[in-house]
């Protein structure tokens, strides 16, 4: 029998080819009680766009994990494990009150942190209100998008907020894309910037700016926060530097590289895009082959993009 992937490397090869490598599951996987989820879940993650919840609860998969997203009455975001700690009736059909959310089988009100204040079909003296919880999770919002921390109480750090969410004249903007691969792969495409060249401008044309397809020269620096780097290209008589963070685990920032109308070396463009057009982050759903990212783009208003004759 003709010995397959044998030899590696030479014209015609194919035959020999047709291994596929195995799964690395140790990062991508995203479950609880995995590395890559126990990892994750030291963070504050995103998990949805506040203008994708209405008067009904969201239902969601963040992490491998079944939850629904609410806002009650009084504005307070609640995030809890989809089933119903009391006979797993599914909470997206539950109703937000004023304070809390009322399940729609028996009727249970559980407060944004999981406990339950009412029980009205229990007798007037049961002792379930303040004993029995709804699993939940500590919600923050922020721009327009919605956070929040799996990981143990304990370890959960202060929500981050970063200053290239306060440029003057940057807009923040959010919006969410669900793409099938997993966390590491969208993470990773965010701090390739080499697939500029080709990809967003010589492919199949400009899809961003023409002096993206310059190909760049690229530098690393290793930060406390993961690392940044530079692109630099040279354009006519500029030299553009375009500069990128990430931030481990899963967020990343990404400056502009060019110029306010993106062909006229000449042209203005706004504090805001230069540092940082866009923040991203990835939203870990569930384990294997599905991710999705969540990103904001702090762009200028329309009025500061104008460009003046
Ligand atoms: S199943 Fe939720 S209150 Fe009974
Ligand atoms: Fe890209």
């Amino acid at each position: 029998m003709v010995k397959r992937n044998w030899p590696p490397d030479e014209g015609f090869s194919g035959y020999f080819h047709t291994d596929r490598p195995a799964e690395d599951a140790e990062l991508t996987h995203v479950d609880p009680g995995t590395p890559g989820g126990e990892y994750l879940r030291r963070f504050w993650q995103p998990v949805a766009m506040a203008r994708e919840v209405d008067d009904m609860p969201l239902r969601l998969r963040l992490l491998g994990e079944d939850l629904v997203l609410f806002r009650d009455g009084g504005g307070r975001w609640g995030l809890v494990h989809r089933n119903c700690v009391h006979r797993r009736a599914p909470l997206e059909y539950a109703r937000p009150e004023a304070r809390g959310l009322r399940r729609c089988y028996h009727g249970g009100l559980f407060d944004v942190d999981g406990t339950l204040i009412e029980a009205p079909l229990e007798p007037a003296d049961s002792k379930l209100p303040g004993s029995l919880c709804q699993p939940a999770y500590p919600v923050q919002e922020h721009r327009g998008l919605i956070f929040a921390y799996l990981g143990p109480p304990a370890d959960r750090p202060p929500f981050p907020i970063f200053d290239t969410y306060e440029i003057p004249g940057g807009e923040m903007v959010p919006f969410a894309i669900d793409i099938e691969c997993n966390w590491l792969q969208i993470t990773e495409n965010s701090i390739d910037p080499s697939h500029t060249v080709y990809l967003h401008t010589r492919s199949y044309g400009t899809q961003f700016f023409d002096t993206w397809g310059e190909a760049p020269l690229l530098e690393f620096h290793e930060r406390n926060h993961g690392f940044m780097f530079t692109s630099t290209r040279r354009v006519g008589d500029h030299v553009w530097i375009r500069s990128q963070d990430l931030l481990l685990p899963n967020m990343t920032q990404g400056g502009t590289v060019s110029t306010g109308d993106g062909k006229t070396p000449s042209a203005p463009l706004p504090a805001a895009a230069i540092r940082a057009g866009r923040c991203r982050w990835t939203r870990p759903i569930r384990g294997s082959w599905v991710g999705a990212i969540s990103t904001t783009f702090p762009i200028p208003s329309r009025k500061a993009w104008t460009i003046p004759p």
